[in-house]
């Protein structure tokens, strides 16, 4: 006589994707694909396009092409310049790969490439993030740079380094959790030059409309992630047995 089989167990917080849809919602909504993809592909886009200009063209050949970021940092001493192109590649890389480690079907089918990349993408945030830091308070907006700019770095390293522990320490749960809050601070990168295609043409000068972009570019994105979490957690709760 064939098995009859028993209950579907209650999901697992690993097996779970890593932007969990909302209970009663079809298990892959359209819009939930169509944000990913978004993700996904503006990532891969700021990833290619925004270190690009610096690894092709000296810094001084850019400053003469009044490039005004690239000006900050053509006088600038060797070691400073050493930051500002380790911070560029290392960063960069972190945001190339970060849309792959969000992907539960390459979670689930090949846990080694996730393993794989999530080192390369912890390292790249290492490396981005302390040197992103040490650049902060040169930056072109001056103290809101820097305290917007060293807020991003501080947490962007907090998370991922606390992320780094709760998989050290097999909690699945809490790893995903904070590497979803740290590339939330890797799309920072994406959001910053996003707000500036808005904000430019509406305030008419790079330099005013910078000041606004470094806390723009990471509140919104945290504010973000918490009600992900905040849903997806309460999505969890409504899935699990109930007892008694
Ligand atoms: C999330 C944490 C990050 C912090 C704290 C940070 C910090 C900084 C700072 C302070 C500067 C100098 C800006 C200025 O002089 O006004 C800078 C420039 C730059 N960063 Fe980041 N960054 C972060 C993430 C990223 C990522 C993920 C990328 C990946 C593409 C990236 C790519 C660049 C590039 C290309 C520049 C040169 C300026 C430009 O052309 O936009 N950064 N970053």
């Amino acid at each position: 006589m064939p098995a009859v089989p028993g209950p579907p167990a209650p999901p697992s917080p690993a097996a779970a994707p890593l932007l969990t849809p909302v209970a009663g919602r079809a298990p892959r909504s359209r819009r939930h694909s169509v944000g990913i993809w978004w993700l996904a592909l503006t990532a891969l886009a700021i990833a290619v396009v925004a270190p690009l200009p610096y690894l092709t063209e000296t810094l001084d050949r850019l400053a003469n092409e009044d490039a005004d970021l690239a000006a900050n940092y053509a006088d600038r001493p060797a070691w400073v310049q050493a930051f500002f192109y380790t911070h560029i590649v290392a960063a960069g890389i972190a945001l190339f790969l970060s849309p792959l480690q969000l992907s539960g079907r390459i979670r689930r089918r090949a846990p080694r490439l996730h393993r794989a990349t999530g080192r390369v993408v912890i390292v790249g945030i290492f490396i981005g993030g302390a040197a992103g830091l040490v650049l902060s308070p040169m930056n072109v907006a001056d103290e809101i740079g820097f305290a917007g700019f060293g807020a991003l770095a501080l947490l962007w390293l907090t998370f991922a380094a606390a992320g780094l522990r709760a998989i050290l320490h097999g909690d699945v749960a809490a790893h995903r959790r904070w590497m979803l809050r740290a590339f939330a601070m890797t799309y920072a990168a994406v959001t910053l030059r996003l707000w500036l295609l808005i904000l430019v043409p509406a305030i008419g000068d790079f330099r005013d409309a910078y000041v606004f972009v470094p806390f723009l570019c990471w509140v919104p994105n945290l504010i973000v992630v918490e009600l992900v979490l905040r849903r997806s957690g309460t999505a969890r709760a409504q899935l699990r047995p109930q007892s008694g």
